[in-house]
């Protein structure tokens, strides 16, 4: 769809402020691979990070920046000298780089957090900018906990860090405290009151505290605002960021009413939402709009009835514009390597090499002996839980006893290393047990962060898609396992935790 509408840009914050959502820290494959799947999307900006918060955000950063080529890069930098050559640093093999760089200018901010007076805050974001500037021309300024400042301190500081050289200005809500129309008249009152608004372009960043940040974003773009920021699912922290999924798509479908397009694919949206929500371990609620399942099933007869006499007596959106569509195309145990190839393709998969493809392909078959029909939720669940070539654990056989009254026991054969060892447990519950037995035989030291569980397709032959988050000594690592069988699955998942924290980053196949 072409228009004269102004073009909206879209920087997915996913990967860093998605990621600070606690629990929902990713390795730097998984976030490869989820920029990947952005860059496919066309996502005009990607933050992929905060390069000096750790020296894995930095190489996650670098990683990001050296794959992704039709997307800009941009890592956040506090507005300090050395935030500032760690973002350059990490980005020095991006094709299109940007530094974001960001200071607190509300009173109580300046005043509590910062302990700062306003005026070095203003000599200090000037600075910052000026100092990014020498590294690249694509700089981004945010104003942090910008709905909450004051207006005429607000105008100096843009005024001045536009002369300084940034070309973007982000106006966040950071605490999820702004509502639609007072954030939006805000806007429209700051471009109006620095004379220099023409030279850059506004962006809004909402937190979703209070469950307007769509909402909020959606008023400050009626408000000249051309740069949305937001995350798949509204991943985020404390209740999320603003959906991307959300904004594309009311502005999409709404184009009689927004001055606005974007250039995003949104046949890549579903996909992608799905790989966030497997790789984090965080479920996309049945009701969330646009990737929830239910959001486009039809259950009251009255609506049943409309939609097959004529689609759009209830349906504003086309599943399949969002990537539901494709989904439908059923595997079986009857499907070829080829088909099965192709379908991932299409899901943006790649394979390093024949024999890769063959460990997924072999878990493919498994699954299709249990289950008839193999959904595109089911391919991705078997590559997240791709067994490595060489693993340090593994599942042999399991067995559990669960009666009620009793408690539940657990007796597994895992290899280790190649060798069968025998372990044993009760527990509060039947994964409980499992994961006492194990850890009877592994003496990981780890702490159990997290336990999710997701049906991946409808019906009670669906596989079960387990999260196990384990941390060691500062390090977070997400297993998965996937299984029609739930304990299997959840014992696949602690096992492929505890590879990960054994041996580092794993071998998988890598997304586009
Ligand atoms: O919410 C916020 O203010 C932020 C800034 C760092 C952009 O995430
Ligand atoms: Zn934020």
């Amino acid at each position: 769809m072409s228009t004269n509408n102004d073009k909206l840009v879209i920087f997915d914050t996913t990967l860093r402020d998605g990621e600070q959502s606690p629990g929902a820290s990713m390795t730097k494959e998984e976030k490869i691979h989820i920029a990947r799947m952005l860059e496919r999307m066309r996502v005009d900006v990607i933050e992929a990070g905060f390069a000096i918060a750790s020296q894995g955000d930095f190489e996650a950063v670098q990683a990001v920046a050296e794959t992704v080529k039709d997307s800009t890069v941009c890592s956040l930098a506090r507005a300090v000298g050395p935030d500032i050559i760690r973002a350059a640093e990490a980005l020095k093999k991006a094709e299109a780089p940007r530094i974001h760089t960001f200071i607190a200018t509300s009173p109580i901010h300046m005043k509590y957090k910062l302990q700062m007076e306003p005026d070095k805050v203003f000599q200090q974001a000037v600075d910052a900018v000026s100092h990014a500037r020498q590294y690249t021309d694509d700089v981004e300024f945010s104003l942090e906990d910008g709905s909450r400042s004051e207006p005429e301190f607000m105008y100096r500081i843009i005024e001045a860090v536009i002369n300084a050289g940034a070309s973007t200005i982000n106006i966040p809500d950071t605490v999820g405290y702004g509502e639609p129309e007072e954030y939006g008249a805000m806007f429209r009152r700051v471009i109006e009151n620095v004379p220099n608004s023409d030279k850059a372009i506004f962006s809004t960043h909402c937190h979703n505290d209070l469950g307007l940040a769509v909402a909020n974003s959606l008023a400050a773009v009626m408000n000249g605002v051309r740069q949305v920021e937001c995350t798949i699912n509204g991943l985020g922290e404390r209740a999320g960021n603003a959906s991307l999924e959300e904004i594309v798509m009311a502005v999409r479908t709404r184009q009689d009413l927004y001055p606005v397009d974007t250039r995003i694919d949104t046949t890549h949206i579903v996909p992608t939402s799905r790989l966030v929500s497997s790789i984090t371990g965080f479920p996309v609620q049945p009701n969330k709009a646009i990737v929830g399942a239910n959001a486009f099933a039809h259950e009251s007869g009255i609506h049943q009835d409309g939609v097959l006499k004529h689609r759009e007596t209830y349906e504003i959106m086309r599943a399949e514009d969002v990537g539901w569509g494709n989904n439908r195309l059923v595997l079986g145990k009857h499907s070829g390597r080829a088909a099965v190839k192709a379908r991932y393709e299409e899901l943006g998969y790649t394979f390093e090499d024949a024999g890769e493809f063959q460990v997924v392909f072999q878990r493919f078959k498994d699954l299709a002996d249990k289950k008839h029909e193999i959904f595109d939720e089911d391919l991705q669940s078997i590559v997240a839980g791709a067994e490595e070539p060489v693993e340090h654990y593994r599942l042999a056989t399991l067995h559990v006893q669960s009666r009620s009254g009793q408690r539940p026991q657990a007796q597994l054969q895992l290899l280790i290393d190649g060798s069968e060892v025998s372990a044993e447990s009760e527990g509060s519950g039947p994964v409980d047990a499992i994961f006492k037995a194990i850890e009877s035989v592994a003496s990981s030291q780890a702490d159990l962060k997290l336990y999710s569980v997701n049906a991946v397709t409808q019906g009670t032959e669906a596989q079960g898609s387990v999260t196990v988050r384990l941390e060691r000594d500062g390090r977070l690592v997400n297993g998965v396992g996937a299984d029609t069988d739930i304990l299997v699955a959840s014992a696949q998942a602690y096992l492929d935790a505890l590879n990960l924290l054994a041996g580092g980053s794993k071998n998988k196949a890598q997304g586009v």
